[in-house]
């Protein structure tokens, strides 16, 4: 099964036609690399341009983590990052956060706080507890395997126990 992982890992930023690829870029091995060992690579369109240099302008304070690289890869990484960065508020956020931008907040109402609570989730940032195929690039609807038992459209009955609290956080 690994090489299959490796495998999908170097050609899954390739395949624009696979299922639900709404954030294919071309291959980027420094990046994939990078910023996809201690969590996923997220992907270039979440955040803005903005966001994206000042979060690579302090690699060495990243979250909880020191993150540092050489120059000559962090300008390569900020280049590509900075060329299919996401535009306008929707995908910015003060704190560089993905999941603090309004397009995150938007997009997950329907996700209770007992959802985002789970230990199998532990943080938001954790795409792939619930993204199960987005190593590949795949983020479709199909793709969502929610955690604790959640099914992706249990709307209303979650929002009435409070599934919209989190955005006062
Ligand atoms: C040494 C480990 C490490 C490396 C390497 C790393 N990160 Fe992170 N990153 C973290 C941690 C820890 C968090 C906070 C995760 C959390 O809150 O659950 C984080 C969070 C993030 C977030 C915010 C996620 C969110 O919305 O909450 C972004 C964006 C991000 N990293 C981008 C990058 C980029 C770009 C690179 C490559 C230059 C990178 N990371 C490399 C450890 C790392
Ligand atoms: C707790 C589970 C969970 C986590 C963690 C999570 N998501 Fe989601 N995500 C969902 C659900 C549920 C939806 C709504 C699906 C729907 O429209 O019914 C969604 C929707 C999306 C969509 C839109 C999919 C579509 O086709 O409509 C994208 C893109 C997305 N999430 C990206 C992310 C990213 C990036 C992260 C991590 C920074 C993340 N998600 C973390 C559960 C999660």
């Amino acid at each position: 099964m690994k090489w299959l992982t490796a495998f999908a890992l170097v050609l899954g930023s390739t395949m624009a036609h696979a299922e639900g690829n709404k954030f294919s870029v071309p291959a980027n091995l420094k990046w994939k690399e990078e910023c996809g060992s201690c969590h996923i690579a997220y992907p270039p369109q979440l955040l803005t341009g903005e966001n994206w240099q000042r979060l690579m302008g302090g690699l060495d304070k990243h979250f909880d983590a020191n993150a540092m690289l050489d120059p000559k890869d962090n300008q390569e990484i900020l280049d590509f990052l900075q060329r299919y960065a996401g535009r306008g508020g929707r995908n910015s956020a003060p704190s560089l956060r993905i999941t603090d931008t309004p397009w995150f907040s938007r997009e997950h109402r329907e996700v209770s706080i007992n959802t985002w609570s789970d230990p199998a989730v532990k943080s938001r940032a954790n795409c792939t507890a619930c993204h199960v195929n987005a190593e590949r690039g795949d983020w479709s609807e199909r793709g969502i395997k929610m955690p604790g038992g959640q099914q992706a459209g249990e709307r209303e009955e979650q929002s009435e126990r409070g599934g919209y609290r989190r955005e006062d956080r």
